[in-house]
């Protein structure tokens, strides 16, 4: 890839999502696009631009672009300081600070193929605090294909790397090709949707939340593109709502609102 398609690509892709290329990873991008290049048939990369831009098809594309250079990793309980806060910590205080609306609200924004989500469901319905209540629990991410595997609830084993077996037989039925299948009940908890944190014009489809769960996708973003983001969970928290971060994440060049609170477990951002 020459370096002025290089920069184009990247832009566009930067605007379409707040994810950052820099010059240093351009191998990394033309690694992760190669694949769509050869889909389509294209014999270039400036080619497959042009596509971007011009195809009846470049919506589509775009997603499966945004899809192909995104990182998808995740696993069941994953980094578990900020998961034993939640389940030890904040929803003994949501189920005293919301009896009276008997509503709990949860986003995992940029969820991937859902084991976050479904966490943070084993943890809301082991606490045992919120029988009978409404539960709010979205999830949601900007690729069609990892939402569709998360409402499809079907795991292999990398996925459990580090949740108990006894967990994993409690929640989940093996299937004859050795996957793993979720629980009815934990499947019907979680709301998925696509939603592109780079889209401000739908910052305002949840209000009053309790807790976001952003953890491992700002990582990818500029300052730019992360104070955007910020700000709209702002907006979108109730006040004393919390922000979790992943363990590498942090607010500190983004002035935001947010102050640090001490949990027993973890330090989680909590809204001013
Ligand atoms: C590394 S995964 C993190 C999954 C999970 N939160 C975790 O910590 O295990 C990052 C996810 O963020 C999503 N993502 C990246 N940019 C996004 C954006 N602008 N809007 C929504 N999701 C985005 C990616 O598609 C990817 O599935």
């Amino acid at each position: 890839m020459d370096e002025n398609t290089f920069l184009r690509l990247r832009d566009l892709i930067y605007q379409a999502s707040g994810l950052h290329f820099d010059p240093r990873t351009q191998e990394t991008l033309e690694r992760r696009l190669r694949p769509r290049v050869n889909a389509l048939h294209l014999n270039s990369f400036e080619q497959y631009y042009l596509y971007l831009q011009f195809d009846r098809d470049r919506r589509e594309e775009l997603g499966r672009a945004l899809d192909a250079v995104a990182v998808h990793e995740t696993y069941f309980f994953r980094e578990l300081r900020a998961l034993r806060a939640f389940g030890e910590e904040m929803l003994s205080e949501f189920a005293a600070l919301n009896r009276a609306s008997r509503t709990l609200r949860v986003w995992s924004a940029g969820c991937s193929t859902g084991e976050e989500a479904y966490t943070l469901a084993i943890l809301i319905l082991e606490s045992g605090l919120f029988d009978g209540w409404k539960i709010e629990l979205s999830a949601s991410d900007l690729s069609q294909r990892v939402i569709a595997e998360a409402r499809a609830g079907r795991y292999r084993a990398n996925s459990f790397r580090t949740m108990d077996e006894e967990r994993r037989a409690r929640y989940f039925t093996q299937q004859p090709d050795g996957s793993w299948l979720i629980d009815e009940r934990l499947r019907v908890m979680v709301n998925f949707g696509c939603f592109n944190l780079a889209d401000s014009r739908r910052f305002n489809i949840y209000e009053e939340l309790d807790v976001i769960f952003c953890r491992n996708v700002m990582l990818y973003f500029d300052t730019a593109a992360r104070r955007r983001t910020v700000t709209g969970f702002h907006q979108q928290l109730r006040a004393g709502g919390y922000l979790i971060l992943g363990a590498a994440e942090s607010l500190v060049t983004l002035n935001a609102p947010f102050r640090l609170a001490h949990l027993q477990n973890d330090l989680v951002y909590q809204k001013q």
